[in-house]
């Protein structure tokens, strides 16, 4: 039986809410901004190594969105129904004053929420501020405690130690709750997914497995390097008993559940083998100004040359309600048939849309 948890807000049935509804009914409630391209560590899921090497051509400075545009875009965006935004990347710590941005965003009326997803390197030092901007929470992108496989995990680049700091920093700092992320790929790491579950059980971070999703076309994904999420929620329930929890709000992407004995609670992210596009509330908007409506999306609308040349908000309101009304996007859950097309190969890459 579902557990229900004491929280501000309930399950809000999606006709009850103001903006667009797209194709499918799905309003407009989530956009997720890559403020950055570039990254410090080439995690093989993501950016493999071979293929983002030091002669890869990333965006150029004056190519990516300014933090000017980026404000006057998420206040358009918060017109038709957004509420959360999140900042991510790429790394978003390595773009310059990221805390700027976040104090203008948090500042937008009608934001209720404002996150980032980092992979923690360099967080140590920027906690502090990140939450004196007015930043409340972080997600941090941790796939294993064993160093040799955080090694591999992370392309070779970056420290497991400097990681653990970060998330000591964020704690210290307050920006809570702290999630971790951790991408669970078959021999690879799975071996040490327990070990993250027991090192934060009962320290009010909250853990969240994801199952290794084929997003662009880089990573050499295979159906059989993912772990369904049920088989690891087996595996860690034989040691920790757990119970089903409701999610918090619809549209929530992780199943969540809790500790029996009270310790907190964990979170699986099913995006392969329980596709949730039914629910999907979110648009993605790349560092260089692209609009895209899918993680999985082959295409997106390029906003960038509009904003620069003068088009009113009403202009850019119309193009993001129309691209809105529009989408049909269901990758997740029309997953076996169009990997089999020949556009799946184009798919953009996470990096570049803001995982
Ligand atoms: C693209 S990253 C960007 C933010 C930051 N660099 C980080 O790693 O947290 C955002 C999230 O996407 C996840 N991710 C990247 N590629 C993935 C894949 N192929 N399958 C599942 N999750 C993936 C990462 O583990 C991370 O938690
Ligand atoms: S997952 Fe995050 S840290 Fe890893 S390569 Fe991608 S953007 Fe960088």
């Amino acid at each position: 039986m579902a557990v229900t948890m004491a929280k501000s807000e309930v399950l809000i049935p999606f006709s009850a809410l103001n903006g667009p509804r797209d194709a499918m009914g799905r309003p407009l409630r989530d956009l997720r901004i890559s403020v950055m391209d570039r990254c410090n560590f080439r995690c093989p899921y993501c950016m493999p190594r071979e293929k983002y090497h030091e002669r890869y051509k990333f965006l150029g400075s004056h190519e990516r969105l300014s933090f000017d545009e980026i404000v006057r875009l998420s206040r358009l965006f918060v017109k038709l129904g957004v509420r959360k935004l999140r900042l991510t990347g790429g790394e978003p710590l390595l773009r310059t004053n990221l805390s700027d941005l976040i104090g203008d965003l948090t500042a937008i009326p009608g934001v209720e929420d404002v996150a980032l997803t980092t992979n923690g390197v360099l967080l140590a030092r920027h906690a502090a501020e990140l939450k004196a901007a007015g930043l409340r929470r972080i997600t941090v992108s941790l796939d294993s405690l064993d160093p040799h496989v955080f090694a591999r995990m992370s392309g070779g680049f970056g420290g497991l130690a400097d990681v653990l700091d970060g998330i000591e920093h964020a704690r210290s700092a307050g920006l809570e709750p702290i999630k971790i992320n951790a991408v669970i790929q078959r021999g690879l790491n799975d071996h040490t997914a327990i070990d993250l579950v027991e090192r934060f059980r009962g320290t009010g971070v909250i853990v969240r497995f994801i199952e290794y999703m084929d997003v662009g076309n880089r990573n050499e994904w295979r159906p059989d390097l993912v772990v369904p999420s049920k088989e690891l929620l087996a595996r860690i329930s034989e040691r920790w008993p757990l119970q089903p929890l409701e999610r918090d709000y619809r549209g929530e992407v992780a199943e969540r559940h809790a500790f029996a004995d009270g310790a907190g609670e964990i979170g699986f992210i099913s995006s392969v083998t329980q596709p949730f596009c039914g629910d999907c509330s979110r648009a993605r908007l790349s560092s260089d100004g692209v609009i895209y409506t899918c993680l999985f999306a082959t295409s997106g609308k390029s906003i960038r040359d509009a904003l620069r040349g003068g088009a009113s908000d009403d202009e850019l309101l119309e193009t993001i309600r129309n691209l809105w009304l529009m989408r049909t996007d269901r990758y997740s859950e029309k997953r076996a048939e169009l990997r089999q097309t020949a556009s799946d190969h184009r798919k953009v890459e996470m990096f570049y849309i803001g995982g």
